[in-house]
């Protein structure tokens, strides 16, 4: 291989790799140097929910950065972060009802996570401190985090820090690790990826187990996988018997990205601990966190001495929180949530139709702007591409090179197998935007499937 040279000061994602530079960005557009024009039909990393461009949410940030730029939350606090956190307590489910803020998801878990273990240690149970999450899932990149998300490609290399979490299987209908299908579980009323959980939880001991950690709708990681009827809701119940506080991690799909405020509530559970960002502040400042039951914060108060010892020094940083509260305004008040509902029946007929044209589009699935499809060498013999292949990398790179961006995925299946590509646009997205993301996305994948056939060509 070529020896990559550091040609200026940045510390780059990949060395190897060369970024267009984007100037300026409006609407679902972005912009480089050379004023090439890109669709961001992944909202960045699912984040940039409201697109480019909104003024009133830079103002806002300008306004409060100009009142108080910086307060620290361990000795102050400030008006917008209380007017936040009540709009959010709101959008919550009724039983959660406080915010704590951070800068990022991966921090919002590493929160809730130890948020779970200090309401233990407060109620006398200083055993229970293991976190259950799931193959396949993702949490975050910082280590407590990586621990319990499931993503072999992105633990391996820290396998020996990680802490000793454990996981079970994600429900993944479409290629069940049970070999069952999704009309017998439901007949049957049995869902074995959910009976896992209880299974585990009996093989290492209740008295060890805090949290139970995972997306409502997988991801990244993925590609926009719904669990089947009545999941959710199982691992409710088996978290209720095992005293075990159940983390869902909205920070993806919360703040509308499938078409309610959060995903939880098209399933009909209530978490313990909600954790949220990217949409917070549709991507216009670093801003995460958790919403937190009150089952748990009144166990802060009375049986601990109500501090969380934890903390962050931007933990509600103003102008992040500005951001955050302009934006949460914005989605409201423009009705963004059923524009999201209305444009996704749309994307999904158009990529249906895209379907029976292009024969590496396996199935498609997701709500609201949260879509995925796999991508197959040959969807009628369910050919799977080889890892090295980097298929899902190469369609993204021919949608850049045609003027659009998506969230490209791998590993799909086991870490290792499979490719996905994950649809995001801003909620905002109009239908003849979605009708240009879909002529683009046309393009890319017959240019891909080009190189897929000489692909199959070597190997016959
Ligand atoms: C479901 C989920 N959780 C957590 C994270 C981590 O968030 P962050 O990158 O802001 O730390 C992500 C990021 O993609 C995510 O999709």
């Amino acid at each position: 291989m070529e020896r990559v040279v550091a040609k200026d000061y940045v510390f780059h994602r990949d060395f190897s790799k060369q970024y267009p530079v984007i100037t300026h960005a409006e609407g679902v557009y972005l912009y480089d140097e050379h004023g090439k024009r890109y669709l961001d039909a992944s909202s960045g990393a699912i984040a940039a929910n409201l697109g480019h461009g909104v003024t009133e949410i830079a103002e806002a940030m300008a306004e409060q950065a100009k009142k108080a730029g910086f307060v620290h939350t361990l000795r102050f606090e400030t008006k917008v972060l209380h007017e936040l956190a009540a709009e959010i307590g709101k959008m919550a489910p009724p039983s959660l009802n406080r915010v704590y803020f951070t800068s990022g998801g991966s921090e919002a878990n590493e929160s809730a996570m130890k948020l779970a273990r200090q309401y233990h240690r407060d109620r006398g149970k200083p055993e229970k401190h293991v976190v259950i999450g799931r193959w396949q899932g993702y949490h975050g990149n910082t280590l407590g985090s990586l621990s319990a998300g499931g993503d072999s490609k992105r633990r391996k290399p820290y396998t020996a820090t990680l802490a000793k979490f454990e996981h079970i299987h994600s429900p993944y209908c479409h290629r069940c690790p049970y070999k069952r299908s999704e009309e017998i579980c439901q007949r049957e009323k049995l869902l074995p990826c959910a009976e896992e959980l209880e299974r585990l939880i009996k093989e290492i001991g209740p008295e060890s187990i805090s949290s139970f950690i995972c997306e409502p709708i997988v991801g990244s990681q993925q590609g926009a996988v719904v669990p089947p009827d009545g999941y959710l809701q199982r691992v409710r119940e088996i978290c209720d018997q095992n005293d075990i506080v159940f983390i869902v991690d909205e920070v993806m799909t919360g703040f509308g990205r499938t078409g309610t405020d959060f995903a939880s509530e098209q399933f009909g559970i209530q978490p313990d601990i909600i954790t949220f960002g990217k949409g917070v502040s549709a991507g216009y400042a670093p801003l995460a966190g958790m919403i937190v039951s009150d089952r748990i914060v009144d166990s802060l108060i009375e049986n601990g001495d109500g501090h969380f010892i934890h903390g962050y020094t931007f933990s509600g940083h103003p102008v992040s929180v500005a951001a955050g509260l302009a934006a949460v305004r914005y989605y409201q008040r423009e009705n963004v949530l059923s524009n999201c509902r209305e444009q996704s029946v749309y994307l999904f007929q158009r990529l249906s139709e895209l379907q029976q044209k292009h024969s590496s589009m396996g199935q498609i699935r997701g709500k609201g702007l949260l879509i995925g499809f796999e991508l197959l060498m040959d969807r009628s013999q369910d050919r799977m591409f080889p890892p090295s292949f980097g298929a899902a990398e190469r369609l993204n790179q021919e949608a850049i090179k045609r003027g659009a961006t998506f969230y490209p995925g791998s590993g799909t299946i086991d870490g290792t197998n499979g490719d996905h590509l994950l649809i995001g646009p801003p909620l905002t997205i109009t239908r003849d935007e979605i009708d240009e993301l879909i002529a683009i996305l046309d393009q890319a994948l017959t240019a891909f499937e080009l190189q897929v056939h000489k692909l199959i060509g070597k190997e016959e």
